[in-house]
């Protein structure tokens, strides 16, 4: 069952607001925004939109979740970025900040590779779920502890094309 958590005009107004901080922190500079694959493709699409140029895109893809809702506690990378990090503003793009350890890990992957600055933009974030304390400095929306899907995030790549964002319920 889907529980209706977060409308798409919701999301479309918070995604405007984060954009408009993030240009006046960066200014006319170029950002380079490493989006994390998959469930941050349709945030990103919209977020890079609402920035503007200059802005760079390239993507990473981290395991995680494997198929079902049981992260596996081993990050690795799948597929790494081709544009290099060195002397750029570099803004991770994230859909959801579970137990923290994916962000943790790219985080401090990202860090060696010599960007000019490091920050982080996220959708969503569970703060019950933390386990390890990650800086997000740009985030969209606090929600609950429950597995959510919609908008990008999916349960065994079911319901990424919604346009909200709902909790998922076992029934
Ligand atoms: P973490 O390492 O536990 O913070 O989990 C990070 C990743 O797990 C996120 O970037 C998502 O891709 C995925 N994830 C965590 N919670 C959810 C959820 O509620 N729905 C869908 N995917 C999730
Ligand atoms: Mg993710």
């Amino acid at each position: 069952m889907l529980a209706p958590l977060l409308t798409a005009d919701q999301i479309q107004s918070r995604v405007a607001e984060l954009a408009k901080e993030i240009r006046s922190v960066y200014r006319d500079e170029p950002i380079l925004l490493i989006v994390v694959l998959k469930g941050s493709y349709v945030f990103a699409a919209d977020l890079a939109r609402a920035i503007g140029e200059p802005v760079e895109i390239d993507f990473v893809q981290l395991s995680s979740y494997g198929n079902g809702k049981q992260a596996s506690g081993i990050v690795q990378i799948r597929k790494d970025a081709d544009i290099s990090c060195e002397g750029r503003h570099v803004l991770v793009v994230e859909d959801i900040v579970d137990s923290g350890a994916t962000l943790k890990h790219l985080r401090e992957l990202l860090s060696t590779r010599r960007p000019k600055t490091l920050q982080v933009v996220s959708l969503l974030s569970k703060p019950k779920a933390r386990q390890v304390d990650v800086p997000i400095e740009f985030l969209g929306f606090e929600v609950p502890n429950e597995f959510v899907v919609g908008y990008g995030l999916d349960f065994a790549e079911k319901y990424r094309s919604l346009p909200y964002v709902a909790i998922l319920r076992e029934d």
